[in-house]
């Protein structure tokens, strides 16, 4: 299997990030939730420095809860604030607006310490593509789409939105990339529909699904596809098995892989087989 890496990219985005660090004051780092380190870009922290961050855990509803708290509490133990939210839905919007208030208490203490006049908070949404930066950025957005290119001290070709009197957030997320050469990463992305399905082998992609609900979920894989888990079976025998369940044949000549392979992937994409988490804390 080969992942495609686009090292043109990566080093524009990252200039167009840094670029923009010096207007704001807080990142707002959109990872999954089903895979909060595979959509990561692996340079975050170089990239974004000592800027304060809140990692949003987004697309909540799709993983498993349990899972999702572990993995708050573990970015807690690393000094982030992390927040599960549904940018679908809207929940969890009026967390990040708190959490960033509280974040920055200090360093707006300190301006109108120095009688700096009080303004909203400035924010910018990073992460990778298809991690719902939009969804978010229009959820948040809501009908107050009040663009402010003027912001005292802000360049002037610079859109904001302005979120309530609390928050203002750049228009345009800062698009990361993730970690492509990985393997395993790769095909989390792929499983999760963040990378395009033209350079994934599809078959590995949806063995490794499989494989990861043999060990993880055997319950659904069982409930969903009539497949035992833990029965030492060839991969073809559960492709066969599975196939025949959903009806998956190529005339009268017997299963076909190629439909049986789209199946599993759109289905766990589509969360057919219940929140899942592909990712979870050491
Ligand atoms: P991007 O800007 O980071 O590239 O991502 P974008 O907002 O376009 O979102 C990518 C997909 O993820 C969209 O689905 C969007 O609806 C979905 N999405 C975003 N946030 C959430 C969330 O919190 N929960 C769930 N379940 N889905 C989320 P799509 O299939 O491309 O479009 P559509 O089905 O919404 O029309």
């Amino acid at each position: 299997m080969t992942i495609q890496w686009f090292p043109g990219h990566m080093a524009k985005a990252r200039r167009q990030v840094t670029e923009k660090l010096k207007l704001i004051d807080i990142i707002f780092e959109l990872v999954d939730a089903r895979i909060p380190l595979s959509s990561r870009n692996p340079m975050i922290d170089e990239i974004i420095q000592h800027k304060p961050r809140i990692i949003l855990l987004n697309k909540a509803d799709m993983a498993d809860k349990q899972i999702t708290k572990e993995w708050i509490e573990y970015f807690q133990e690393k000094g982030l604030k992390a927040l599960a939210i549904n940018s679908k839905t809207g929940s969890g919007m009026r967390e990040i607006v708190s959490a960033a208030q509280e974040i920055l208490t200090e360093k707006f203490d300190r301006m109108k310490a120095k009688g700096v006049k009080p303004r909203a908070i400035r924010a910018m949404i990073v992460g990778i593509p298809n991690v719902g930066k939009s969804t978010l950025i229009n959820r948040l957005a809501k009908k107050n789409i009040a663009k402010t290119g003027n912001t005292p001290g802000v360049t002037k070709a610079q859109q904001w939105i302005k979120v309530g009197k609390e928050l203002e957030l750049l228009d345009t997320p800062g698009i990361l990339w993730p970690k492509f050469e990985d393997q395993e990463v790769g095909l989390k992305l792929a499983l999760t529909g963040a990378i395009k399905d033209a350079i994934l082998n599809l078959e590995d992609v949806a063995i490794y699904g499989l494989k990861f609900l043999e060990q993880n979920y055997p319950d659904r894989l069982k409930e969903h596809y009539n497949v035992e888990a833990g029965k030492s079976q060839e991969i073809v025998e559960i492709f066969d098995a599975i196939g025949k369940k959903k009806g998956c044949f190529i005339g009268n000549s017997g299963v076909d892989y190629d439909k049986v392979t789209d199946l599993i992937i759109r289905e766990l994409r589509n969360e057919k087989l219940g929140p899942i988490s592909l990712e979870r804390p050491e």
